[in-house]
């Protein structure tokens, strides 16, 4: 069959080849199998706004964790034909939309219970509820939800009502600005102590400030920046005892900034 032995060899490794390739595509596929929309979207041109942001959804972390289009959008994930797989969907513009604005809250709710239910309890959510103005999950999470805010970008999303022409507490993106600098510094001082700090005392107050910079990440959700400043400080006075006993290795950190 082969003319040498070497010929049959490089079969055999092509063959495997071959396989192993088509192992990962399957395995990479394995949502878009089983799911219409993601399976058509997603070959869908992204010359067209509608392939666009179907393509931005992969690789985001919904893609990561299995959370497919109809989550969010609703419809029927196993029709094969468009028409029957839009039952359900609409465009955001439209009220019946699940992801038309006022409806975004209670659908990211459904899963982010924690965060949906801060949201309500805030006063932008009454604003949305009552005038339709006012910011939404998306509004801070990106409308595909691929990314979590930066202090520059949060900055700019509270300018738009919070300025010195509206009036409306124009300190508002400075400071928001701030108190996310701060959530991310302790949140890196965190990560950096869970390393160096390993005694029992020590996992203690690890625990107690993962605990109050939990707290602080979910406060967002109010808009009550001085709240989210006590769980940081109170997160930083835990990080600050570590390993107090022995006096030894006590870096000296820099200071939560009060404002
Ligand atoms: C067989 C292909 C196909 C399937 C299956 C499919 N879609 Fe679509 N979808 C399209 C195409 C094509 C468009 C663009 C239509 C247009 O521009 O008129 C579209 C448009 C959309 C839009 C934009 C609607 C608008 O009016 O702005 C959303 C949202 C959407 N699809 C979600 C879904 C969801 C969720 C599912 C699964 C439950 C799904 N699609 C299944 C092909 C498909
Ligand atoms: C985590 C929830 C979520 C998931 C998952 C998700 N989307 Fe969206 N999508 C949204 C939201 C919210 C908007 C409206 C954004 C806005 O207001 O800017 C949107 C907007 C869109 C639009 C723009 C048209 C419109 O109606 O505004 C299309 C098209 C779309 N999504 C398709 C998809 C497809 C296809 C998938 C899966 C591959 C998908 N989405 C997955 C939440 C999601
Ligand atoms: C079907 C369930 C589901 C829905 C609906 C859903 N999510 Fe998620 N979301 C998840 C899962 C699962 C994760 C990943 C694990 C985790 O962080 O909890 C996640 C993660 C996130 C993250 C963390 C991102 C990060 O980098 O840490 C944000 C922010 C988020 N979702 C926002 C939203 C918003 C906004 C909506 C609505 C437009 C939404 N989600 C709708 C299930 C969902
Ligand atoms: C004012 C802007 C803003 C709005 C509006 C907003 N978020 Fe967030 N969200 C944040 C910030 C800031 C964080 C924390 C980011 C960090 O830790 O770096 C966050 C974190 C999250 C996380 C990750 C939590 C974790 O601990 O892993 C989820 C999930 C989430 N938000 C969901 C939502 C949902 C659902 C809504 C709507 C009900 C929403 N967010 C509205 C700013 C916002
Ligand atoms: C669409 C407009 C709009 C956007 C965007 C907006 N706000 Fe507001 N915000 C308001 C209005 C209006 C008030 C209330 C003014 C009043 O009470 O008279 C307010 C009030 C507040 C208050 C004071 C609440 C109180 O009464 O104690 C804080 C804090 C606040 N916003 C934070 C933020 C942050 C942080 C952002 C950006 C993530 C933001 N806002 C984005 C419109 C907005």
């Amino acid at each position: 069959m082969f003319k040498s032995i070497k010929y049959a060899f490089a079969f055999f490794v092509l063959l495997g080849g071959l396989l192993i390739a088509g192992i990962q595509a399957y395995a990479v596929n394995i949502t878009a199998e089983n799911n219409s929309c993601v399976r058509c979207h997603l070959a869908l041109s992204s010359t067209s706004f509608v392939g666009t942001k179907s393509h931005s959804w992969n690789g985001s972390i919904h893609q990561e964790h299995g959370v497919t289009c109809d989550k969010c959008h609703g419809g029927d994930p196993a029709a094969k034909s468009e028409r029957l797989a839009h039952v359900g969907v609409f465009s955001s513009s439209n009220p019946d939309s699940d992801v038309y604005y006022k409806n975004i809250p209670k659908t990211c709710g459904k899963c982010h219970g924690a965060e949906y239910y801060k949201f309500t309890q805030s006063f932008h959510y009454k604003k949305l509820e009552t005038t339709g103005q006012g910011p939404n999950c998306v509004t801070c999470h990106g409308s595909m939800v691929t990314s979590v805010l930066q202090p520059d970008d949060l900055a700019n999303v509270c300018e738009r009502c919070h300025n010195a022409r509206l009036g409306v507490f124009p300190y508002v993106p400075e400071k928001a600005k701030a108190v996310l600098l701060l959530l991310q510094e302790n949140k890196s001082l965190l990560s950096a102590d869970k390393k160096l700090y390993t005694s029992k005392a020590d996992l203690k107050l690890l625990d107690t400030a993962q605990a109050n910079i939990s707290s602080a990440r979910l406060e967002w959700h109010t808009f009550d920046l001085d709240a989210i400043l006590r769980y940081l400080q109170n997160a930083y006075g835990s990080l600050e005892q570590l390993n107090q006993p022995a006096k030894t290795a006590v870096q000296k950190k820099p200071a939560a900034k009060k404002k």
